[in-house]
């Protein structure tokens, strides 16, 4: 059997953030050879698998050698001789091994690179690509609805801007290098007008602008005004889509907006972001409340209605389980899918046919800490998820996804096409 496991191999490699973080190879008996990397977040939601970290003073108690001695005396042994072909018996043994229930003994950072890097010699030994191998038959296969940062803030900026992610989304692009092409415009437009008033401070974690504005309101007002000196019309051709990231400025049921020196509870919130929803050509808003306040969650989609796209990320942490309970409470009408924080690519993939089942839509995600690899762009095209958010391309670990985009249009029988509108909330008549 050429997809039999002979070889896992773990290796210590460096994130985006300049932490150690893991790549796994493994190789199989036809001498095909996969390999994948743990990314890592930074504002993450409580009930995601956890990574194991070293603790200490090195890398702020960061490193992985603990969880890269789990990969070579526990993960290689068990899994040399099993098919790779066979990925849920892969990822059904790696939870089982663990043996936790938040992954925290051999930790999700080991188990996501290990669980990634089988399906990619699983891709390999076969011959091919890995968005071919896991589309299987069936639908016609697109690139997804790109959805990219211009200001980024929240944990990932220093606190200069409560709202974690401002985001364009080129939801009238004709394909996707068109779409690459108009937000790439508006990010660059985005920080010359920064840099003019003296209000850029840098690049935050996935790419964005990291300014100085006093209000969040003004990161909305300064990104229609680039889609604008883009040459884009702001909502026909390109929309403001947004992570408020709430959980992280919110706790029971109080938030504090820190650049504003003010507080509020979950209504409070509420009729702030339904006001925005009114006044900007937003279309999707993603954590708009806290992971500890679900109801005011629930009462968020009602009154935003529809064809807006409310994300559901720290709420339901690409579990299956979460999906599925914070559907029942009406919070959220679609699923963030990032692979590290359930674990395992079939508890993903578990947790996108939930999602399905329930009539969310889902956006398959980087992290805010990642490296070069660029799997979860073969997950977003083979899984046919219509939409990818990863960062500006202003930083080699986005750019890895974004580029291997291109690459896949070559090969698709769609070329660079985009989803139809109808295939997300704001499309829909
Ligand atoms: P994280 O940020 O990777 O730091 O969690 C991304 C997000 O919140 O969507
Ligand atoms: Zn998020």
């Amino acid at each position: 059997m050429t997809t039999r496991i002979i070889r896992v191999h773990g290796r210590r490699i460096w994130d985006s953030r300049g932490r150690p973080t893991l790549e796994v190879e493994v190789t199989t008996a036809g001498g095909a050879v996969g390999r994948a990397a743990a990314p890592a977040g930074a504002s993450t939601g409580s009930g995601e698998a956890v990574d194991l970290r070293d603790g200490g003073a090195a890398f702020g108690g960061r490193d992985v050698r603990r969880a890269l001695c789990g990969i070579e005396e526990e993960i290689a042994p068990a899994l040399v001789g099993r098919d790779a072909a066979d990925q849920e018996a892969v990822d059904g043994l790696l939870v089982a091994l663990d043996g936790t229930a938040d992954r925290s003994r051999l930790g999700a950072n080991a188990l996501v690179a290990t669980s990634m890097a089988v399906a990619r010699a699983a891709a390999a030994a076969t011959g091919l690509p890995l968005w071919r191998r896991l589309a299987g038959g069936g639908g016609e296969l697109r690139l997804p609805l790109p959805e990219i940062q211009v200001f980024g803030g929240g944990a990932h900026a220093g606190g200069r801007l409560d709202i974690q992610d401002v985001m364009a989304i080129a939801i009238g692009a004709p394909d996707y290098p068109t779409a690459l092409d108009w937000t790439a415009e508006i990010h660059r437009r985005a920080g010359e007008a920064m840099a003019e008033r003296g209000r850029l401070c840098g690049v935050a974690d996935e790419g964005g602008w990291w300014p100085a504005f006093d209000t969040n309101e003004q990161a909305l007002e300064a990104l229609v005004r680039a889609i604008e000196a883009a040459g884009r019309v702001p909502g026909e051709e390109v929309a403001i889509a947004l992570d408020v990231a709430a959980s992280e400025f919110g706790r029971g049921g109080r938030y504090r907006l820190r650049r504003e020196g003010r507080e509020m509870d979950g209504d409070g919130l509420c009729t702030l972001l339904l006001d925005w929803l009114r006044r900007y050509p937003i279309v999707s808003i993603e954590d708009p409340l806290a992971e500890d306040d679900a109801a005011t969650f629930a009462a968020f989609t009602r009154a935003a209605g529809p064809r807006v796209q409310v994300v559901a990320d720290d709420l339901a942490v690409s579990s299956a389980g979460r999906v599925r309970e914070a559907a029942a409470r009406g919070a959220g009408n679609t699923v963030l899918l990032k692979p590290n924080q359930a674990g395992t690519l079939s508890e993903t993939a578990a947790a996108l046919e939930a999602a399905r089942r329930l009539g969310w839509n889902a956006i398959v995600s980087a992290r805010s800490g990642e490296t070069e690899d660029a799997t979860i762009v073969h997950l977003a095209v083979g899984w046919r998820v219509p939409q990818l958010k990863v960062g500006a391309m202003m930083r080699g670990e986005r750019t890895a996804k974004w580029n291997e985009g291109l690459r896949i249009a070559e090969a698709l029988p769609a070329g660079a096409a985009l989803p139809s509108p109808s295939c997300f909330p704001w499309g829909r008549s």
